[in-house]
C-alpha cells in the first residue's frame, strides 16, 4: 500500500517550553510558564495519539546548511544539546532513532529533482535544538523514528524565490519517497511566526508577568498568518509570506513551513489551531493539518 502523510504540524521550538515541562532529560527545572502553548501541544499530542504512524519527518531552521539540504543518516543519536542562547534553560540529554531508509529515499528523490542533498553520517554529530524541541513537544515518548532535514539557507544566500522553488522540489521529493515507502508519516515544520524577541531576560525566566508580544505590528502579522492558515488559504499565505518574513522577522525564511504546506498539497481545508502564545516576545502557533480528515 502506498505510504501517506497523516498529519502536518506547525511545531514551534522555543526551548522555554521544554524547560517549563520539566522532562527528566532536561537539567534546569522550572516552576511553570507558557501554559497556553504547552497545553496546546498537549491537545495536539492527544489528536496524534489517535492516528497510526511510523515516523516523523521534520525540517528545522536551526540545522543550517548553505550547500543543499542535509539529512540525519545514523540510526541512533545520543548526546547533550545545550541551547547556545539559553544554556540556563536548555541542557537536554537526548536519545533518538532515525529512519535512515526513509531519509535516504527523500534525499535521493530530492537529488533527482535537482536539489543538492547529503546524508549526515557522523555519529558524533550534535542534533540541533530546533529538531529536539519540536520532536519532544510533539512526541515526548521518543518512540517514533525521525527523519531530520536541514534548512538550506537559500533565502539569505540567494532570495526568497529560490527558497520557494527548493521547498517545492523538496516537498515533492518528500511526498514521493513517503508514498513509495508504504509508511504513514507526520510532518513537522519547526518554526515560530513573528520572531523579534527581547534581548534581556527577567530574573525568573518563567515569570509570566513579563511575557507579551514584542510589538503590536508583530501581533497583527501573526493574526493575519493564522487567519489565512486556519481557513485553508495556504497558497495566499505563501504568496504573502515574503512580506511577513521581512516585516515580522519570521522564521518562515527557513523554508520549513513552505516545504510542509507544499507536501500537504497546499491545503484548502481548515487547520486546527491548538494554541497561540508568545515566548520572549516572539509569536508562536501550534497548528495541525489532517489530510485524511481523521482527527
Ligand atoms: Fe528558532
Amino acid at each position: 500500500m502506498a505510504g501517506t502523510i497523516v498529519a502536518g504540524v506547525l511545531a514551534p521550538h522555543p526551548p522555554h517550553l521544554v524547560y517549563a515541562e520539566n522532562p527528566p532529560q532536561n537539567e534546569p527545572t522550572a516552576e511553570c510558564g507558557w501554559e497556553s502553548l504547552r497545553w496546546g501541544y498537549e491537545r495536539l499530542r492527544k489528536d496524534l495519539a489517535a492516528l497510526e504512524y511510523d515516523a516523523i519527518v521534520i525540517l528545522s531552521p536551526h540545522w543550517q546548511t548553505y550547500v543543499g539540504h542535509h539529512f540525519l543518516g545514523v540510526p541512533h543519536f545520543k548526546s547533550l544539546s545545550v541551547d547556545p542562547v539559553f544554556p540556563n534553560l536548555f541542557r537536554f540529554h537526548y536519545e533518538m532513532d532515525v529512519d535512515v531508509e526513509l531519509a535516504r529515499a527523500i534525499a535521493a528523490a530530492g537529488a533527482q529533482r535537482g536539489l543538492v542533498t547529503k546524508m549526515m553520517e557522523n555519529p558524533d554529530f550534535r542534533v540541533d535544538y530546533g529538531t529536539i524541541v519540536s520532536c519532544h513537544l510533539t512526541r515526548p515518548e521518543w518512540d517514533k523514528p525521525i527523519v531530520a532535514i536541514s534548512s538550506c539557507r537559500s533565502t539569505s544566500y540567494y532570495n526568497v524565490d529560490v527558497m520557494a522553488q527548493q521547498a517545492k522540489a523538496l516537498a515533492d521529493a518528500t511526498k514521493t519517497a513517503i508514498a513509495d515507502s508504504g509508511k504513514r508519516v507526520v510532518l513537522l515544520a519547526s518554526n515560530s511566526l513573528s520572531h523579534r524577541h527581547f534581548t534581556t531576560e527577567s530574573t525568573v525566566p518563567e515569570d509570566m508577568s513579563q511575557e507579551h508580544i514584542m510589538n503590536h505590528g508583530q501581533y497583527l502579522w501573526d493574526m493575519r498568518a493564522i487567519d489565512l492558515l486556519r481557513n485553508g488559504k495556504a497558497q495566499q499565505f505563501l504568496d504573502e509570506m515574503p512580506e511577513f518574513t521581512e516585516q515580522a522577522i519570521s522564521e518562515t525564511d527557513a523554508g520549513a513551513l513552505s516545504w510542509m504546506l507544499n507536501a500537504l498539497d497546499m491545503p484548502t481545508y481548515e487547520a486546527e489551531l491548538y494554541a497561540y502564545g508568545t515566548v520572549i516576545g516572539t509569536g508562536n502557533a501550534v497548528m495541525g493539518w489532517f489530510p485524511g480528515g481523521d482527527r
